[in-house]
């Protein structure tokens, strides 16, 4: 059995780890969204508990508006969300991480899946303005914490970089 002491060591050296590829993938060459998608990937691929990835981006025509952009996991029909609405909704109006360790204890809340047990939502701002945010959904209950907030939210930081 582990302890936990040993989970959060090993959750720091694998975000340790993909911090250097996140920024490998978002300096590389190539297209926006094909950086984006790549980045989705390897979140997917490397998280054991990060089952869905994706990218929702402030709508150029409707500013209290998201789009969906790339993503990884289960097809999703909220391709459009407004502000204040759902998980996603709320960390646009509010302009902060917000953690939702059970949906079914949240009631603004848009299911994706019957498989999500579990949501972090991480707004990315460029020059003080929301530009968009990176939604990340779990088939596990609470399984984030402050480690995947500071990680994600530095995600979200390079990204704005490049956007
Ligand atoms: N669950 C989100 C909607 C987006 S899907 O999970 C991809 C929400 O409540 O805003």
């Amino acid at each position: 059995m582990r302890c936990a002491m040993e989970e959060i060591t090993d959750k720091m050296k694998l975000f340790d780890k993909l911090s250097k590829k996140v920024s490998e993938i978002l300096g590389g060459g190539g297209p926006m969204a094909e950086r984006l998608q790549s980045l989705c990937d390897m979140l997917c691929s490397m998280v054991p508990y990060y089952d869905w990835v994706g990218f929702y981006f402030v709508d150029n025509d409707n500013p209290r508006e998201l789009v969906l952009g790339p993503y990884v996991g289960e097809p999703t029909e909220h391709i459009r969300i407004k502000f204040g609405r759902g998980v996603c909704g709320q960390a646009a109006e509010r302009e902060e991480t917000i953690i939702v360790q059970d949906v079914s204890e949240e009631d603004n809340y848009l299911a994706c899946s019957l498989n999500v047990r579990s949501e972090i939502v991480v707004p990315i701002f460029k020059d003080s303005c929301i530009i968009g945010e990176l939604d990340v959904d779990s088939h596990q209950i609470e399984p984030f914490d402050g480690y995947d907030k500071t990680f994600l939210e530095s995600v979200a930081a390079k990204v704005a970089m490049i956007y």
